[in-house]
């Protein structure tokens, strides 16, 4: 089993990169205090697919957004990690296969994809390393 190493000591707030795990793209995003509260501030009960932001990140880290970069409907890349400001309009990110939007914790709030973005299995091996898988 590959597990793989990601160094994240550059992502700024605000900034998500995009990194391969198991030949798929994994998506690394540092939230900023904007995009953390708008996560915080939705009704969980009225969402697709019921999650909290702190279910979604680590204790302690919850900046740090790490996920799939592989739309829950029939699995293009979305669009927002590397492409600068295409984040739909939800603020996270938006797949243009057929136009889901995913919102600053990476869940579904509109168009056909019924599920939120993967979190994959990960830990932080120190501030500034985390390793999937
Ligand atoms: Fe993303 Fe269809 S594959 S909306």
């Amino acid at each position: 089993e590959s597990s793989t190493e990601i160094d994240i000591s550059a992502i700024t707030p605000g900034q998500a990169i995009k990194a391969v795990f198991r030949k798929q793209p994994v998506f690394i995003r540092n939230l900023t205090p904007a995009e953390i509260s708008a996560a915080e501030k939705v009704d969980v009960s009225s969402l697709r697919d019921p999650q909290t932001l702190e279910e979604r990140t680590k204790e302690g880290k919850t900046n740090w957004l790490i996920t799939m970069g592989v739309c829950t409907h029939l699995g293009c890349v979305p669009l927002g990690a590397g492409e600068g400001e295409v984040k739909g309009e939800f603020g996270g990110y938006f797949c243009p296969c057929h136009g889901s939007s995913y919102d600053t914790a990476a869940r579904i709030r509109k168009g056909p994809a019924p599920k939120n973005l993967e979190v994959p299995t990960y830990e932080f091996s120190s501030d500034t390393v985390v390793k999937i898988g």
